[in-house]
Parts: C-alpha cells; structure tokens; sequence
C-alpha cells in the first residue's frame, strides 16, 4: 500500500517519499485525528481557514486543541490570505490547515497565494501546515493542482500531506487515507493508531492498490460529469433571484449566497432571522438545506435529497428544463421585505455576521449517489477479486 501511495504522489509532492515517511489510516478522517492526538497539547492552537470542513473542529478539540477560525472573505471568493492569517497566529499556534480545492466553498490556492503563505510560514518555524488534498484530482476548471511541498522545499519538514480514495475513487466506504510527513510526525501517529484501529481494512487496502495504480480514464470522466453538473447547476440557481452564486474550481459543491433572504417574511408572516430559519424555510418546501454553523461559514448551505441529486443527475444527462427543484426555490422565495431586525436580533451568530457581504449560502453536493450506491462494481475487476481473496482469508 506505501509503495502504491509514494508512486501516485510523488509526482504532485515534488518528491519520492520514503516508507517511514508514510502511514496508511483509516479515511483522512484518521489521518488527521492520529496527526492532532500525537502532536497537540492541550490548549495548543490550530489555524483553520473558513469555511471549512465540519470535522476540522471536531477532531481538534477532540485531540485537546483549541481551534481558531480564520474567517476568510466571500468578496475575495473565500481565498486564504497570508496577511489574513499572520492576523491570526499567537505564541500557541501549533499547526495550520489548508484544504485547495476546498470542502465546502471549492475554493483553490493558487501559486502567488501559496508563495506568499511560505513567505509567512517560513517566519514561523514552529508552525506546522496540514494540507489536506483529497480533492485535488476533482478540479472542475483548467487549473493546475499545486502542492505548497513541491513550490516550498524547505517547508517539507513541516508539512503533512493527507490524502485518501473517497473522492477521487468514490471509494468512501473503504476507509482508506494516508498522511505523508516528517519521520517522527509519521512514526507517532503510527503509535497512536496501533492504539485505535491498529490499521487500515486489507480488503480496503487491495482495492484502493489497484484504484491508485490502475486506469485514470474514470477519473478523467468522472471530472468532466461534475464540471457539467456544477455548470447546470450554477445556471439554473442564477435563474432565482436574490440568490449569490459563487463558481467553485473544485470538488463537487456549490455555494449560493442567501444573505438577501434574511430579515424577509415568509408566506406565514415569520421573519426569516438566521440561517437556521432560511434553512427550515427551504426544507418545508422540499429543497434541502443545512444550515451554515457546522461549517463555521457566515452562510447558508444545502445537500440536496437524494430525490434531488437525481434531478441533478437527470439534467446532466440533458434536459433544457429548468429543474423542479429550481422551480420550487424560485417559487418559495420569501418576497416581502422587512428591515433587518438587527435591533431585536438576539442570535449573536447572524448579528456577527452582518460585516460580511454575503450571510446565507446554499450548498449542494451535486455528486453522482449512484456512484455510492454501486459500490464495488466500480472498482477494477482484480480490485474486487483480491478484495474477495482477502475477506475469505479474514474470515
Ligand atoms: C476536506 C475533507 N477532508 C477529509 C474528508 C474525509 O475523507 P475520508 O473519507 O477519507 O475520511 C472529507 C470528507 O467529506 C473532506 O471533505
């Protein structure tokens, strides 16, 4: 599995690394828990740029660590900045994360924003960065994929690279991920996950061999059919009115500002105030929403149901009809308009947010459920048969 995994990224990481510079875990979820259970102390500080990914927070405070939530700007299209961050970083500041293309806002660092983090980072040395990869084969424009170790060598001591089969291989279920790092980082996450999982599944371990090592052609399709949903998709939310729409360069999610919903009166004559009443709002009339707060985004977002992915699914496939779902949102959207009520507002969450331009974004995961509910048909036929050699054996 280490030598699959040094093969598939030595390109991107500007080097070859070694076995002990590898451990295998359980999904990057472990990767990152084992990363923060064996380097915090409690009270240490973690940097993270948002929105971010829900777990982020979880798995640090879970490990004794205190996050520190890098608000990043929707006006600048949600881009890390290093003056940004330098605004950020204290006697305690132990590690950064980075996420390009990002889960949830799809938002890539390009070279000048990673030349310039170094710049920073290269001032900090007792900062160690997390760059958090799992997107990178799923960039959606023409855009390089860049690795912070391959444009700064120097900080390659520093840096941890995880990484995994989820996305690219829509291999979630397998719970297979790596970290790639410095000696010592890898051999005490190693430590700690002997306590935990012990390891990764080797029925997992087979398929994701032979994902990493086989034909990239459904890679390469499976691309081209998320840029076409995020292109539909993004058309036809630009049909609703009051909607902000933001272009994501990666992954399989799409942000749509909803601020202009908030402080509006539903057909009931309720203010709309937060996120959580837009959310609830769009969810009585059958459009999927999540509520921004586990992203710590000053936003709105949705998971459409899976009775809506396949509407995507549908239209992806050709229809010029604009979807029912798209229908519905316009259909619903709150239409009178109060004044904020900022003066009466008593959730501190969306008083806070009213510096920021955009409050309210939907987000959707215009990602195939199909691909899921397949499975194992998907992965490469020697894949699926050492998987079954190797289960027979567990067994
Ligand atoms: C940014 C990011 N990192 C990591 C993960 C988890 O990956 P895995 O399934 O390998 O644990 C996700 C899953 O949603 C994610 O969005």
């Amino acid at each position: 599995m280490k030598r699959a995994i040094a093969h598939y990224e030595h390109g991107e990481l500007g080097y070859r690394p070694e076995n002990d510079e590898i451990v295998c875990t359980v999904g990057v979820k472990q990767a990152i828990s084992d990363a923060m259970l064996a380097s915090l102390n409690a009270g240490d500080e973690v940097l993270i740029p948002a929105p971010c990914w829900t777990s982020y927070m979880s798995i640090v405070a879970m490990a004794g660590g205190k996050v520190v939530p890098v608000q990043t700007d929707p006006a600048d299209d949600f881009v890390l900045r290093a003056e940004l961050l330098e605004r950020h970083i204290g006697p305690r500041t132990r590690w950064i994360f980075l996420n390009s293309p990002s889960n949830p806002t799809g938002a890539m660092l390009s070279q000048s924003n990673l030349q310039s983090l170094a710049e920073l980072l290269r001032r900090h040395p007792g900062i160690r960065i997390l760059c958090d990869d799992i997107y990178h084969r799923l960039i959606l424009d023409e855009r390089p994929f860049l690795r912070l170790s391959a444009l700064a060598t120097d900080l390659r001591n520093r840096i941890l690279t995880v990484n995994g089969v989820s996305k690219t291989y829509a291999m979630t279920g397998l719970r297979i991920g790596w970290a790639i790092g410095d000696v010592d980082l890898i051999k005490a996450m190693t430590i700690v996950q002997s306590q935990t999982s012990s390891c990764p599944n080797s029925v997992g371990q087979a398929a994701a061999i032979e994902a990493l090592g086989g034909c990239q052609d459904g890679v390469s399709r499976a691309r081209a059919f998320y840029r076409r949903r995020r292109d539909i998709l993004l058309e036809r939310l630009s049909e609703v009115p009051d909607l902000k729409l933001l272009r994501p360069a990666g992954g399989f999610f799409a942000w749509v500002g909803c601020y202009d919903l908030i402080g509006r009166c539903d057909k009931e004559g309720k203010v709309l105030q937060n996120d959580i009443d837009v959310a609830s709002h769009f969810l009585a009339h059958g459009v999927a929403v999540y509520p921004d707060r586990p992203f710590r985004a000053k936003v709105i977002c949705a998971f459409p149901s899976p009775q809506a992915r396949s509407v995507w699914r549908k239209e992806a496939d050709a229809s010029p009809e604009p979807s029912k779902h798209c229908k519905a949102l316009r259909r619903h959207l709150p239409t009178s308009c109060r004044p904020f009520p900022l003066q009466g507002c008593t959730d501190p969450f969306t008083a806070r947010s009213r510096r920021y331009p955009v409050v309210g974004l939907l987000l959707t995961r215009f990602r195939s459920s199909a691909c899921e509910r397949r499975g194992p048909s998907r992965y490469p036929r020697r894949a699926r048969q050492s998987a079954r050699s190797s289960s027979d054996a567990a067994v």
